[in-house]
């Protein structure tokens, strides 16, 4: 049964290497990190996480961005481009509307690629490194893919990346492209894709980075701790809320970690840990019908379809870690709709963030919950927005205002300006202006 604390004075265990170990969620078996190449606990199949025989407080990190925390991490330093550090951005007008004491938006889109993925990906590959495999692979709605391909190739590692055929964004293919991964389009959705990539770590043809893999949410937890320590800083206390968008749940993962982590350091009451609160698009929901149903997993959705194309996503692999995180941090989960969703990124937009559509799932799930009387003037949140606007610049477009064609001439921009028509010389100036 999930909780809020570690052991605060953890004895590690045979297998650890440099205070380091993987603990299964499920069963409790101790697995060494580095000595073969595991995904999965080797005796029940449970979800494997990081442990370590100590928890730093926040008085130990120094330097900047993921390998701040290294002290939290399992290498000194990795693969790096470097990531982290993003901006905690201040929103007043959507702080107004949304009738919240403070509301920031962390976001996420600022990472070297263009998403947290980054995160992952830099501790993700220092390990690879360590186990000396020479193919990193991922299943992808399609930022995992652009992050893996850019640190696998810094890396000077073989990439291969499984896509659902036509489901992923502009953005994020020729990010993969250009840094040199082999793209495979599947005949499928992310889970079909997901399950092929598992076979083929299985079988020992490639080293699995998707966020099964426990070390990638080592790196994503600096997230939470970055978000901590800045607000802190800012305010003098800790956020209430954290608003998140949720796919494979990953990330509600890794953010529970994290404050589990700085509540076994000390740093964290255990009354003040935030609210972890996961958005999802209607059309790909299995989270929050299993936070609905008081369900100890998720059902598998099939048929799944958003706008959001990075979190269409039906079998979320890391929902036992992060169902009890929602609800052992008295958090919840809510839908939104694809409108909802573009209103949001809309929003977002007009106070300078830009953000892809599955980002702006956070900022619409919040604006949900406020219309049901969650949260309210009392509360202190922030939004996590994971990717950057120019990932997908087709959905960009669709929610923005279209272009509008003018003849190449001063006196007829200013009519058109005007909302008059412009009439240059007559009929003939016109016809002259045209050619
Ligand atoms: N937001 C964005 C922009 C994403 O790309 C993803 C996941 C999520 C949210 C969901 O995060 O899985 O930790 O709950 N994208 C993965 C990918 C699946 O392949 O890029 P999560």
């Amino acid at each position: 049964m999930a909780d809020l604390t570690l052991p605060d004075d953890p004895t590690a265990p045979d297998v650890a290497n440099d205070g380091v170990w993987l603990h299964c969620i499920q069963c409790g078996h101790e697995h060494p990190p580095f000595e073969g190449i595991i995904y999965t606990c080797e005796e029940c199949g449970g979800l494997l996480e990081a442990r370590y025989d100590r928890y730093p407080t926040f008085e130990e990190f120094e330097g900047s961005g993921v390998w701040r925390y290294n002290a939290a991490l399992p290498f000194e330093i990795g693969v790096t481009l470097p990531e982290g550090d993003t901006p905690l951005h201040e929103v007043p007008d959507l702080e107004d509307e949304l009738g919240v004491r403070t509301l920031r938006v962390k976001h996420e889109g600022m990472n070297p690629t263009g998403s947290f993925k980054d995160r992952g990906m830099t501790v993700g590959v220092r390990v690879a490194q360590e186990l000396d495999v020479d193919r990193l692979a991922c299943a992808s709605t399609g930022n995992t893919s652009a992050a893996l391909a850019a640190y696998g190739s810094r890396a000077n590692l073989e990439t291969l990346v499984l896509l659902p055929a036509g489901k992923v964004a502009a953005g994020k293919i020729a990010q993969a492209s250009l840094h040199g991964a082999r793209i495979l389009e599947v005949d499928g959705n992310f889970d079909a894709c997901l399950d092929i990539v598992q076979d083929l770590a299985d079988r020992g043809e490639a080293y699995l980075l998707n966020s099964l893999n426990p070390f990638r949410l080592e790196g994503q937890k600096t997230i939470g701790l970055e978000i901590l320590e800045e607000f802190r800083d800012d305010h003098g206390r800790f956020p209430d809320r954290i608003v998140l968008p949720v796919g494979n749940a990953g990330n509600t993962a890794a953010l529970y970690k994290c404050f589990r982590e700085m509540v076994a350091a000390g740093d964290l009451a255990p009354g003040d840990v935030p609210k972890l609160t996961g958005v999802q698009a209607e059309g790909a929901a299995p989270m929050v019908e299993a936070i609905e149903e008081g369900a100890e997993e998720t059902e598998r959705w099939e048929g799944v379809e958003t706008i959001a194309t990075a979190i269409r996503i039906g079998n979320p692999v890391n929902a036992p870690k992060a169902l009890p995180g929602i609800r052992e941090t008295s958090g919840t989960a809510v839908a939104v709709s694809d409108e909802e969703i573009t209103d949001a990124q809309r929003a977002l937009a007009g106070e300078g963030v830009g953000v892809e559509p599955a980002s702006a799932a956070s900022v619409a799930g919040l604006r949900k919950l406020r219309e049901q009387g969650v949260g309210g003037e009392g509360e202190d949140v922030v939004c996590l927005t994971t990717g950057h606007l120019l990932k997908d610049p087709d959905a960009a477009a669709k929610a923005g205002s279209e272009p509008e064609p003018v003849i190449n001439d001063t006196g007829a921009v200013l009519a058109h300006l005007a909302g008059e028509t412009y009439d240059k010389g007559g009929l003939f100036g016109r016809l002259r202006s045209l050619f």
